[in-house]
């Protein structure tokens, strides 16, 4: 149980200490917010022109990218790689995923079980339409596909990923992997929709020291030098025990497109701007919030990201564009995104979720667990335990991991 009252006093404290870290933490707020404001005029210029907002490369281009790509990746926290997957693999993967959920009779056995999980409870619209599945065949051959191997080192080499002494914070050419859910939104479904948030950690990112060092240029006055791509500190962050958090470092979360989709067929929204994490922080030191609120984010759910504080970096939510199947997106862990309320598009909107988690010692002690999980065929251990899959059939199994695939779930 969380001891909310503890958390209270807690929050109280930590402000005090990192209001004492600023000169002057309203100055150090209004300079954040004007660099923010800068970027969300030029996200609004574009979005008014129909221009691209959200950066774009083909698997095939990813070797010869250019220095300005990278930057323009690192200064958006997000990047929509593409024709990472054959279309005809991809629709033959989809409808194995349906072919195992319907044989197994997921929907009967969702009924029955009781919500454990509540870590959306606070947002807006509720429990999407997201499969408490985890091994699936689909999945796992997702996640243990060369294709994929290639795009996470990719991802993971945009990172600073050495510390001061040269020594790795984690290694970017070795990938642990992150069982994941999948979504599947059906057509005219407007119940599933996400409202912003960040995964990762909500409260934790003002109390936890770990978060404390990675964000401790943002609150000390030097914000122009905040690299929210230098991995010092990420993995020593710690999270609140409870259900549905993740206690891995992710260098981006992601997915992986089963079927077609577009902007309002309830896709991915995100506010591209990967140093819009520093106004959330120093938002919630301003006198107008309760010196035991932090903008109302709540422990043990996704920091929420809401009109009454952040009015002004909810202007920046945009839809990502469209997708076919094999389509990737990726996204800082720190990029505010949201899910959209109503699907009026014609196909189900199918997604598979998967994490890049490079290897680590926080990461590796995770998937220590995670395999035993796999084994068992039981929900990963950052997930409710509602065990649908132990006993489904065509469920993936140890026989169907590649060598690859043995070590990346570090069996
Ligand atoms: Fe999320």
């Amino acid at each position: 149980m969380i001891d909310l009252e503890k958390i209270e006093k807690k929050i109280i404290k930590e402000k005090k200490i990192l209001r004492d870290k600023s000169q002057n933490y309203n100055n150090n707020f209004l300079n954040i917010k004007k660099y923010i404001e800068k970027e969300i005029i030029n996200i609004e210029e574009l979005k008014k022109n129909n221009l691209n907002i959200i950066p774009e490369i083909n698997l095939n281009d990813l070797e010869s990218n250019s220095e300005k790509f990278i930057t323009e990746v690192k200064n958006r926290g997000c990047v929509v790689i593409r024709d990472v997957f054959e279309d005809s693999m991809m629709k033959k993967m989809n409808t194995e995923l349906e072919t195992y959920i319907e044989e197994n009779n997921y929907y009967e056995d969702q009924k029955k079980k009781a919500n454990i999980d509540n870590y959306f409870s606070d947002l807006k619209s509720g429990k999407p339409q997201i499969f408490g599945l985890y091994w699936s065949k689909t999945q796992v051959n997702i996640r243990q596909s060369l294709e994929l191997e290639k795009v996470k080192k990719w991802l993971n080499h945009l990172w600073q990923y050495k510390d001061n002494n040269n020594d790795l914070i984690f290694d970017p050419n070795n990938e642990l992997v992150y069982a994941d859910r999948v979504r599947r939104r059906e057509p005219g479904d407007s119940t599933l929709g996400l409202s912003p948030h960040c995964d990762a950690g909500s409260v934790e990112r003002w109390i936890d020291k770990g978060y404390q060092s990675v964000y401790g240029k943002i609150f000390s006055d030097d914000f122009e030098n905040y690299d929210p791509f230098n991995a010092t500190f990420r993995n020593t962050t710690q999270m609140i025990e409870s259900p549905a958090v993740s206690h891995v470092f992710r260098t981006f979360q992601g997915w992986v497109a089963l079927t077609e989709q577009g902007p309002g067929d309830g896709t991915l929204q995100l506010i591209p701007i990967a140093k819009s994490m520093a106004y959330i922080l120093t938002r919630a030191l301003m006198d107008d919030v309760d010196e035991s609120n932090l903008c109302d984010s709540k422990p043990a759910r996704a920091l929420s990201i809401n009109s009454k504080y952040h009015a002004l970096l909810l202007r920046g939510l945009v839809s990502i564009p469209k997708m076919k199947p094999g389509d990737t997106v990726w996204w800082h862990p720190d990029i505010v995104h949201a899910v959209e309320d109503m699907h009026s598009g014609q196909g189900y909107s199918n997604v598979v979720y998967v994490g890049s988690t490079p290897y680590c010692k926080k990461n590796l002690e995770y998937s220590k667990k995670q395999a035993q999980k796999f084994l068992e065929g039981k929900s990963p251990p950052d997930f409710a335990p509602e065990d649908y899959e132990v006993s489904y059939k065509n469920r993936a199994t140890l026989d169907d991991l590649t060598s690859l695939g043995k070590k990346q779930l570090a069996l």
